[in-house]
């Protein structure tokens, strides 16, 4: 059963597959909106979410199909002490497929083993968040027509934000692009990821804390949050959360035709003066989001025969 874990589980071509595919659900959706008639997505979200929850659950109903969700991790079983597996075998008898956010990393492994429908991971603790990055993927693709050559630079959390670690071994598949890490000392890229993707493949990058004397040389301007629920203690967090915050004033130091990103929830790291500017792409992604799931939810449900 073929589910979705980590973004290296899809190729580059399927990548292009579900990019191609979603751009046509853009164009053409009175042709998808029937597709999943009679089928159930599960969405089990054991941590907080806006955007990805939602995403899924529209992106299910304007494929035909229906949803049933759990409403809080607090008021399922888990609450009870149900193991991830038990809930999954439980959940696998009453859905056609499953999106799960869970705050221990590897838990959507667990899912996927045990799971009888597939599964598809909406975030694992710190760890990885590969249909946020699809949303990346097909944003960066509208708005800059490739995923090769480009200067991306990252900033903010990009030790916690698991949005990062799976955005770069994504674009790490793809000629020519260099990665700028902009951190402070505390949250810089974790070093299995700078070891197993970057180094590996021989990616150039550059470690900073510097974001203005960077910030000429980007094509992309990916921002993040502090990720506050993973700190060890409110000090740190109260001291690293504002390191960052992108204004109007310093963007004009940037390109003309930088595209900023999010993933989003923002709260203050970029100021919302920079919402009409035509370079903020974040809203973007939200949308593009809903796409992609509706490929990939279509691309895997045929993978499974349903
Ligand atoms: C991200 C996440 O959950 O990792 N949110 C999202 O899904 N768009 C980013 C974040 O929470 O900071």
């Amino acid at each position: 059963m073929r589910s979705l874990i980590d973004i290296l589980d899809l190729s580059t071509a399927e990548i292009e597959e579900l990019t191609v595919m979603a751009e046509d659900i853009i164009a053409r959706p009175d042709a998808y909106a029937h597709r999943m008639a009679g089928k159930k997505l599960a969405t089990l979200f054991f941590e907080p979410s806006t955007r990805t929850r939602m995403s899924f659950e529209a992106a299910m109903y304007d494929l035909g199909g229906n949803v049933i969700s759990m409403a809080s991790a607090g008021s399922s079983s888990a609450a009870k002490g149900e193991s991830v597996a038990d809930t999954v075998k439980t959940v696998s008898c009453y859905a056609d497929i499953i999106a799960m956010r869970h705050p221990k990393e590897g838990a959507a492994l667990v899912a996927a083993k045990n799971a009888g429908v597939p599964v598809i991971n909406a975030g694992d603790g710190g760890h990885c968040h590969p249909t946020q990055t699809l949303a990346d993927l097909l944003t960066i693709k509208r708005e800059k027509g490739r995923f090769s050559n480009l200067v991306v630079g990252l900033c903010g959390d990009l030790k916690f934000g698991r949005t990062v670690h799976s955005l770069i071994q994504a674009l790490a598949r793809y000629e020519g692009v260099k990665f700028v890490l902009i951190s402070p000392e505390e949250l810089k890229v974790p070093s299995y990821v700078k070891r197993d993707v970057l180094a590996r493949r021989g990616i150039p990058y550059e470690q900073t804390t510097d974001l203005l004397g960077v910030l000429p040389d980007l094509d992309i301007l990916y921002m993040t949050r502090v990720q506050r629920e993973r700190f060890f203690n409110e000090e740190d967090y109260l001291r690293l959360k504002d390191r960052y915050i992108l204004t109007p004033e310093k963007l004009k130091a940037a390109r003309e035709d930088l595209s900023i990103m999010h993933p989003l929830p923002r709260v203050n790291e970029i100021s919302v003066a920079i919402d009409a500017d035509p370079r903020a792409c974040y809203f973007k992604q939200v949308k593009n989001g809903k796409f992609m799931r509706m490929a990939l939810i279509l691309k895997l449900m045929e993978e499974a025969g349903k």
